[in-house]
């Protein structure tokens, strides 16, 4: 993988920055910013309402927009519901489907890896409905306890709902086993796909996950935008999320009916822009990224890390180390002695990004016995010379 070619793309990181925040949120190629500078500059129009060319062609960059992310994640156009980002379609299936199909008893399975934005949502509707939150607990590398979810499970599951890579430990769940879980039971399955899907190929049909949430921000795309995969054979089963403009059939004072989806799942004005950006942002992958030369390149900077960190005594990796060496985005670690926000500030005076902290996810970090971690998190424009010159600014600190 050509990281010095790819980071060429990228206008802010021309700048003398090393960005190693990748897991928060991705930076954007100079297409994503044309992409939005063009259609505020030449086709702003709001959609699905004017019956005018401009409106008409917005409508038609929206539509488009839609189709082709929907592609990139093997989804029919219509199963793909444009939303803020991770958290709100999380959200969304723990309202819109959890309001109508949870029950007092049932059980809903998560785990204690999970990003608060796959947590919290369940605990708000388990406390509505007198439903149960179970958690897939983990083994002291933090990866998921598989044989116990077959105890964890039966026939007042609901749902088993998990990230697809952790975002603080860089682990890959194996979501084929847990859909297979699901599945047993007549359970529904979601999967958290925030950290995985700017990282390797996401196909939802060959996951065959009912919901699949992700956010445009972690994948070159603008902030403000997301998608929610709903298959489609639950359409007619959920209710909308919002109500409101843009999703009505028809309407009285007193009573309405829907669209079909997507439109039943979009009340309001949508992110249109934003959408146009994703757009951008899914071709400039297509294009220009390699899932299979990613993974080499992201897994070799982590083993590189790794590997210079690893006569600093007072340094800890937390996470399985194999595994992140094979197919790892982001390392994550403890530092003796010294907080992570020291870390991460003093690196950061050297003009290097880092992530310090819980990483919204407070039951790991209870779980792993640690009050904040370093993290550094990686994507395509990143090179060996910044892990080297990280692993340089440590050694100054600690050796
Ligand atoms: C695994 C995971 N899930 C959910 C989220 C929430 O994403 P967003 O803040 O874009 O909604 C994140 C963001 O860090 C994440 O890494």
């Amino acid at each position: 993988m050509d990281s010095a070619k790819i980071k060429q793309d990228f206008p802010l990181l021309q700048q003398n920055i090393m960005y190693l925040d990748n897991a928060a949120t991705t930076q954007k190629p100079q297409v994503v910013v044309d992409a939005l500078t063009k259609f505020y500059t030449h086709s702003n129009a709001n959609v699905h309402r004017g019956i005018y060319a401009l409106a008409e062609q917005a409508t038609q960059l929206y539509e488009d927009a839609r189709a082709e992310v929907a592609q990139f994640i093997g989804a029919q156009a219509n199963e793909l519901i444009f939303t803020k980002g991770t958290t709100e379609s999380i959200n969304f299936v723990a309202t819109a489907w959890g309001n109508d199909y949870l029950n007092e008893g049932d059980e809903i399975i998560i785990s204690t890896m999970d990003h608060h934005s796959n947590i919290i949502p369940w605990q708000q509707v388990a406390k509505r409905k007198g439903a149960v939150i179970k958690a897939i607990p983990l083994y002291r590398d933090g990866t998921l306890q598989m044989d116990q979810v077959p105890h964890l499970i039966n026939k007042k599951t609901k749902i088993i709902a998990v990230s697809h890579i952790s975002n603080v430990l860089g682990i890959h769940n194996d979501v084929h086993a847990l859909r297979d879980y699901a599945r047993q039971v007549g359970a529904l399955f979601l999967i958290d796909a925030a950290q995985s899907v700017a990282h390797q190929a996401v196909d939802v049909k060959e996951l065959d996950c009912d919901f699949l949430a992700f956010s445009g921000h972690k994948m070159l795309g603008p902030t403000g935008i997301g998608g929610l995969y709903i298959k489609k054979d639950l359409h007619d089963l959920i209710q909308p999320y919002q109500f409101g403009g843009g999703m009505i059939a028809q309407a009285s004072e007193y009573s309405a009916t829907w669209l079909k989806a997507p439109q039943k799942f979009e009340a309001g004005t949508p992110p249109i822009a934003q959408a146009v950006g994703l757009c951008a942002a899914v071709r400039y992958i297509k294009n220009n990224i390699n899932f299979d030369a990613l993974r080499q390149h992201e897994a070799a900077l982590c083993a590189r890390l790794i590997d210079g960190l690893q006569d600093l005594k007072q340094i800890k990796i937390m996470g399985p180390i194999e595994q992140l060496k094979e197919k790892g985005h982001l390392v994550s670690f403890v530092v003796d002695g010294h907080h992570a926000h020291d870390i991460a500030a003093y690196v950061g005076q050297q003009g290097i990004c880092v992530r310090a902290g819980q990483h919204c996810a407070q039951p790991l970090a209870c779980f792993l016995q640690v009050e904040a971690m370093v993290r550094v998190s990686f994507y395509a424009y990143n090179s060996t010379e910044e892990v080297d010159a990280l692993i340089a600014t440590l050694h100054k600190l600690l050796a």
